[in-house]
């Protein structure tokens, strides 16, 4: 870190883009650190009020586990509000409904609902559909790029996780790439390419909802084996999920098993092309594909952070958070910290053990589908090495313009 970077952490504000244009800033992280808990204001979002940096394993660990004190109710950006001007509709005012932003009681009864759909047992149902969607996918880019370069998050990454909770959830195959469209609309809020302003969300809202609501009532009139058949039929002491409920678990599954599991894989991948060596321990099978998974969310975590707001006041690291500020738990940063870590910054797929927070630094919304993240991921590197004996990069990458979503918005490979 250059000194007058040092001399101005304090006016710092870490959610400014241009910190983020080539990935997250770990140099920043690693200051932060080593000081008192950082307070940035929300430069973009002058109608904001600020958030404070969680940035070390220990607190990120603390304060995911502390649900009472930070709790995880409206939003889990550091934004309050994505409405386009004061008075619009506001996405937030919805996405304030989903499992991920309810605390408990409330939090643990609809996650009891759906959690026996997701152990790593019933994600295992799914491997053989798995890596046929894996290799229709490939099959597809192939057939549109048949000399093999294609561009691995566009014609590949956006495709494969779709397809595999879009299955999972009763969406027809060939609905996948409009269910692409509307997730990028609705989480990539910081990438003009993506959402040209605010009111591109609450019209990606617009169009997703009517599609989810006939397909919820179709279910109700005719119940199937899948996903949505099963939430809409799920009781606990019974008590049933209401239509609004099972919409938004189907909208949060859409966006956090999409974004996530895209963004770790094309991430992972570009690191073994960058480091002939570890792409070779794979290759070889010298590390198991299991293990390799878990450097792949260590090194990216799909999302940079998650955001808390505090109950009460309360001190933490040196800073005294009041009730109502908010907290941003950077796991981008918990996992390079050099307490919990050797040598953190180096991927290495030979890291064993491995207690990344990639999928949450524990407590109560540790991610839900971590079960099948993990078995796809494992598929996918498998499939994709067995499949071409070369796999290399073929131009400049793009990065995704977000501060939340850790990943890349064009990748350049060329498949041998
Ligand atoms: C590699 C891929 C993935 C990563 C890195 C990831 C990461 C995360 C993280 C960091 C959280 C928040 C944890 C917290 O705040 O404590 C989370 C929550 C969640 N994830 Fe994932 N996720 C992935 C894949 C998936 C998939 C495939 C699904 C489902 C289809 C999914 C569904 C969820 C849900 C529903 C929650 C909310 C859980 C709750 O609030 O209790 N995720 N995930």
């Amino acid at each position: 870190m250059n000194p007058s970077m040092t001399a101005d952490l304090a006016e710092l504000d870490v959610s400014d883009l241009s910190l983020w244009k080539d990935g997250p800033p770990h140099e920043v992280f690693r200051e932060l650190r080593n000081q008192d808990l950082h307070f940035s204001a929300l430069g973009d979002f002058p109608r904001e009020t600020g958030f404070w940096s969680v940035v070390t394993y220990e607190d990120i660990a603390a304060v995911g586990r502390d649900h009472e004190t930070f709790s995880s109710e409206r939003s889990i950006l550091v934004v309050d509000s994505l409405a386009a001007e004061p008075g619009d509709p506001d996405p937030l005012d919805i996405s304030a409904h989903m499992l991920i932003t309810q605390d408990p009681p409330r939090h643990d009864r609809l996650k009891a609902l759906v959690q026996h759909a997701f152990t790593p047992k019933t994600s295992l149902d799914h491997a053989d559909r798995i890596r046929e969607i894996i290799n229709l996918v490939y099959d597809k880019a192939l057939e549109e790029h048949p000399d093999g370069r294609i561009d691995l998050v566009r014609d590949v990454g956006f495709f494969v996780p779709s397809m595999v909770i879009g299955d999972m959830l009763g969406v027809p195959r060939e609905d996948a790439e409009q269910l692409v469209d509307w997730t990028n609309r609705t989480s990539a809020f910081e990438d003009p390419r993506l959402v040209p302003d605010l009111a591109e969300l609450w019209r990606a809202f617009e169009e997703f909802f009517p599609y989810v609501d006939n397909m919820l009532r179709e279910r109700e009139k005719n119940p199937t084996d899948d996903l949505t058949t099963a939430f809409i039929e799920a009781e606990v002491d019974g008590e049933r999920l209401s239509h609004q409920e099972v919409l938004m678990f189907f909208f949060l599954l859409m966006v956090a098993g999409n974004d996530s599991t895209r963004a770790v894989f094309t991430s992972g991948m570009k690191s073994l092309m960058d480091d002939p060596e570890q792409m070779e321990l794979v290759r070889s099978g010298a590390v198991p594909l299991e293990q390799v998974v878990e450097e792949f969310v260590r090194y990216h975590p799909a999302f940079a952070y998650m955001r808390r707001t505090a109950t009460r006041d309360v001190e933490l690291s040196g800073a005294e958070v009041k009730a109502g500020d908010k907290l941003a738990l950077w796991y981008v940063s918990g996992n390079r910290d050099e307490k919990a870590f050797d040598n953190p910054d180096y991927f290495d797929v030979r890291r064993d053990p491995n207690p990344h927070q990639g999928f949450g630094g524990g407590g109560r919304h540790f991610c839900l589908g971590a079960g099948l993240a993990r078995l796809e991921l494992k598929l996918w590197i498998e499939e994709t090495l067995k499949r071409f004996d070369s796999f290399e990069p073929d131009g400049e990458c793009e990065r995704l313009s977000s501060t939340f979503l850790n990943q890349w918005y064009s990748m350049p490979v060329k498949l041998g």
